[in-house]
């Protein structure tokens, strides 16, 4: 195969494809060469401009590190992660809706009885965050494993410090016979998602700000039920509609209600859809 030109190299890539063992494999790299290429002939890409795109790969696979996940940022930031948890999540009328997982949760965190302060000494004002794990029937969900993890009042994560000597308002919690759960942490405030790597680049060349409303992190697993990976936002703040990762959904805004004593209080109950009701 010789002399392919602009018209006919796409057709000679994916001919080589042909042999693909795979089938999902092969469709994904099929597709992704013929949208590679769309793209490179609506834009008239030249040659420095695609240059300049594989510098900023090669810049984001640099800064990545046990501890920073740029290429999760810059999914975020495009969209892509979102418009994957909202194809892969459509769950049935009443289910707790799912958001993105961002690159700050870590498997196996301290586990922690009802009541504790997942803090842990982590900066932010003292909350209590209550509520229930059901099933899409209104049956309590005993047992459903909880893990929770936020930033501090600083806009960081307990992994984001140089030497985080122990982990910070992070845990995991396990659901009571009713369902119930309740521990001590600090108040969700918005924070920027680093900018200081190519991706705060690329958000400060489009104007965009790095900038998350105040959330908390969820991922509840149950047995028979569907996992579910979400935020609790916090109601009034000012990102909740530029949410730059595009993470935010109506049915997950709540009010942290300041208490006479000074303590917040968060309720939420989190509604999991059982797989028998996996949606086609
Ligand atoms: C987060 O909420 O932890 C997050 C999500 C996307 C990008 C950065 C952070
Ligand atoms: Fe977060």
């Amino acid at each position: 195969m010789r002399n392919l030109n602009q018209d006919t190299i796409t057709q000679a890539v994916l001919a080589r494809l042909a042999e693909t063992p795979d089938a999902r494999v092969k469709a994904l790299m099929t597709s992704l060469v013929q949208h590679l290429h769309a793209f490179a002939r609506e834009t008239r890409l030249t040659e420095a401009e695609w240059l300049r795109g594989m510098e900023f790969l090669t810049a984001t696979g640099q800064k990545c590190s046990d501890t920073r996940q740029e290429f999760i940022f810059l999914s975020d930031v495009l969209g892509l992660s979102m418009l994957t948890v909202a194809m892969n999540n459509d769950k049935p009328q009443g289910c707790t809706e799912a958001t993105v997982l961002g690159p700050f949760h870590v498997a196996d965190a301290r586990r922690y009885a009802h009541g504790a302060d997942l803090a842990n000494g982590a900066f932010g004002e003292p909350c209590v965050v209550r509520g229930r794990v059901l099933g899409l029937g209104g049956e309590p969900i005993a047992g459903a494993e909880i893990d929770v993890w936020q930033a501090d009042a600083q806009g960081r994560y307990d992994v984001q410090y140089d030497a985080p000597e122990q982990p910070r308002a992070r845990g995991i919690l396990q659901s009571g016979a009713d369902g119930s759960f309740d521990f001590r942490t600090i108040v969700a405030e918005a924070y920027p998602i680093p900018t200081d790597g190519p991706v705060g680049g690329l958000l400060a060349l489009t104007r965009r700000h790095p900038w998350r409303p105040a959330h908390l992190h969820f991922r509840i697993e149950a047995a028979g039920y569907e996992s579910l990976t979400t935020h609790v936002f916090r109601e009034g703040d000012p990102y909740l509609d530029s949410d730059a990762v595009f993470g935010v959904r109506e049915s997950l805004v709540a009010d942290w209600v300041r208490q006479p004593d000074g303590v917040y209080a968060l309720d939420f109950d989190f509604v999991l859809n059982p797989t028998t009701c996996r949606q086609p």
